[in-house]
C-alpha cells in the first residue's frame, strides 16, 4: 500500500470533481463535427473502410472488395508475405512440426525457410531465450505489476539498457533487437506472470530454467507449469494460435503504432513498448480477456444456454449497456476489416473444437459460438445496422487458453508475444522506405479568445 501514490488522497473530493467537470465541459467534441470538416474519424472512410496510410510487403489482410464504388463482403483472408494463412498452419500440421518459428522466419525476411534454414532459427532464437543475468530479480521481481502487458511494456523498454548499441538504426542492428526481443517475450511474460502470482494473488512463484530444445509454444507451457508437463497436442494448439496471432497488416492499431513512434526515428524498444501499450486496450488485443469475463456474465445470465431466444436477450442487454461490463460491446465479435469471417477465428474455432469434444469445455464452446451466430442478427435489431459483423480472433481463443491451463492474466501477453515478430518486420520496413515522420492533422475548433489577466478572471 505504501507504494501507491499520495494523489490517491485527491479521489472522490470536490476538488478532482470540478477539475473533471471543466475538462468534459471544455473537450466534449459535437459528432456531427466529424461529417462537417469531413475528418474521418478512427481514420475511417465513410463506409468504414481505412485509411490507406502506408504500403507493406508484409501482410494483407482482406475482408471486403469494392464494386461500382460498393463495399462488397467477402470471406476474409490473411496473407503473410504472400503465403495463406491457411496453407501455412496446414503444411505445419500435416508434418506435425512447430510453426510459429517458420512464421517468425517468413515475416523478417520475406521467404520460407528451407529444412536447415528453419532448424538453425528456431536454434538461435532459442539460444536468445534466456533473460540478461539479474534482470528478472532487478526489472521484474523488484517492481512487479499487476498486470503482465503493463510489465511486458516496462520490461521491453528496459532492455535498452542492456544493448551496447542501443540507437544504432542500421538494418544488422535492427535484426539483432528484433530477433532478441522476439525470443526474450516469452521468459519477460512468464517471469511477469511469476511475479504476479507471488506479490498480487498470494500464491507460490515457480522460476524454472529455460530448455533450449524446446519450441517457443512449448517453452511456455514448460515454463509457466508447476509440473513443466505438456502434451504434444497442447503444444501444437498454442503453436497454432501464435501463428495465427503473428501479423495483422500495417492498419491495425498497435503495428500502426509501432510504424508511427518508428517514423520519428527513436530507438526500436520504444517503438515495441509503445506497440505493446496499443495491443493492451479492450478493443485490441485485450478484447481476448474481454470475451471470457462476457462469457462468464452470459452463463450467470441465462439459465439455458441452448435457448436462443433467452441468450438473444441477453445480447440485447449487452449492446444496451444493461449486462456486463456496460461498455454496450459484444467482444469478440466485429472486425475493421473482416466482414463476412475472419479466418484466424475460423482455423481457431476448427482446431480447438477438435480438443474440447467430449471435455467440459464443449458446452462452453458452443455458448460462444451460439454468440456469434446470433450477434449479427441481435445487431440488425438493436442498432438497424445493416453492416456485417463477424467473430473476431478473440471470441475463442481465450477458450482456448482457458483449456491448456493458462491463466487469464497472460491471454493478452502470449498475444504481444506472437505479435512481435510482425511487429519487428514493420518497424524494419519503416525504417528503411518511410523516411518521413507519420504526422496526420487535426481541425482546431474553438479559436481566438481573448486573453483574460487573471486578476479578472472570475
Ligand atoms: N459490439 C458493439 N458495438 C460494436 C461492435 C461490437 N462487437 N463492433 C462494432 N461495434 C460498433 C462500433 O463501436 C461502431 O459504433 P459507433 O459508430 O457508435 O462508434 C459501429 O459498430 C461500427 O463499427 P465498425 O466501424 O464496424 O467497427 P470498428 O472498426 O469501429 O471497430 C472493433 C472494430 C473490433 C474495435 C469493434 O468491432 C469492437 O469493439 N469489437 C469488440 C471488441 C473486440 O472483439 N476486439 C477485438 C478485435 S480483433
Amino acid at each position: 500500500m505504501d507504494k501507491i501514490d499520495k494523489l490517491e488522497q485527491l479521489k472522490s473530493t470536490d476538488k478532482l470533481r470540478h477539475m473533471c467537470e471543466d475538462f468534459t465541459k471544455n473537450s466534449v467534441i459535437d459528432r456531427e463535427l466529424y461529417s462537417k470538416f469531413g475528418v474521418k474519424r478512427g481514420l475511417r472512410n465513410a463506409d468504414g473502410s481505412g485509411v490507406v496510410a502506408g504500403i507493406t510487403n508484409v501482410c494483407c489482410v482482406h475482408g471486403y472488395v469494392i464494386s461500382e464504388g460498393d463495399k462488397q463482403p467477402i470471406d476474409g483472408e490473411l496473407i503473410y508475405r504472400g503465403y495463406n494463412i491457411r496453407d501455412l498452419v496446414s503444411g505445419a500440421l500435416n508434418d506435425r512440426r512447430y510453426g510459429y518459428e517458420e512464421v517468425a522466419y517468413l515475416l523478417l525476411f520475406g521467404v520460407l525457410p528451407n529444412e536447415t534454414e528453419l532448424t538453425n532459427f528456431a536454434r538461435l532464437i532459442a539460444e536468445y531465450r534466456e533473460l540478461p543475468r539479474y534482470f528478472s530479480e532487478d526489472v521484474i521481481m523488484r517492481n512487479p505489476s499487476p498486470n503482465i502487458m503493463n510489465k511486458m511494456q516496462q520490461a521491453v523498454l528496459t532492455l535498452y539498457s542492456y544493448d551496447s548499441d542501443p540507437e544504432n538504426k542500421s538494418v544488422e542492428s535492427e535484426m539483432l533487437k528484433a530477433i532478441s526481443v522476439i525470443s526474450k517475450l516469452p521468459a519477460i511474460m512468464v517471469d511477469s506472470y511469476q511475479a504476479l502470482r507471488r506479490f498480487y494473488n498470494n500464491d507460490t512463484m515457480v522460476m524454472h530454467q529455460i530448455n533450449k530444445d524446446e519450441s517457443l509454444a512449448e517453452s511456455i507451457l514448460s515454463t509457466l507449469r508447476d509440473d513443466r508437463a505438456y502434451t504434444p497436442e497442447e503444444a501444437k494448439l498454442l503453436d497454432l494460435c501464435l501463428m495465427l496471432h503473428a501479423e495483422h497488416g500495417g492498419g491495425n492499431n498497435s503495428t500502426f503504432t509501432c510504424r508511427t513512434v518508428s517514423s520519428s526515428g527513436t530507438d526500436a524498444y520504444s517503438a515495441y513498448a509503445a506497440a505493446i501499450g496499443s495491443l493492451k486496450g479492450p478493443r485490441h488485443g485485450g478484447a481476448n480477456i474481454k470475451v471470457m469475463q462476457m462469457l462468464d456474465f452470459v452463463k450467470v445470465g441465462v439459465k439455458d444456454w441452448e435457448d436462443d431466444e433467452e441468450v438473444a436477450a441477453f445480447l440485447k442487454k449487452l449492446l444496451r449497456k444493461e449486462a456486463g461490463d456496460r461498455s454496450g460491446l459484444i467482444y469478440g465479435m466485429g472486425h475493421a476489416v473482416y466482414t463476412l469471417s475472419d479466418p484466424r477465428a475460423v482455423i481457431l474455432k476448427e482446431n480447438a473444437m477438435n480438443l474440447a469434444r467430449g471435455t467440459d469445455f464443449e458446452r462452453e464452446f458452443k455458448l460462444l459460438n451460439s454468440i456469434e451466430r446470433l450477434t449479427p442478427w441481435v445487431f440488425a435489431e438493436e442498432r438497424g445496422a445493416i453492416k456485417n459483423i463477424c467473430a473476431n480472433v478473440d471470441m475463442y481463443s481465450g477458450l482456448v487458453y482457458k483449456m491448456l491451463r493458462i491463466p487469464v492474466e497472460m491471454y493478452t501477453a502470449l498475444f504481444a508475444c506472437a505479435r512481435m515478430a510482425g511487429w519487428c518486420a514493420h518497424r524494419m520496413e519503416e525504417m528503411i522506405n518511410g523516411k518521413r515522420i507519420i504526422r496526420p492533422a487535426y481541425k482546431a475548433i474553438n479559436l481566438n479568445k481573448e486573453y483574460i489577466p487573471i486578476d479578472k478572471r472570475p
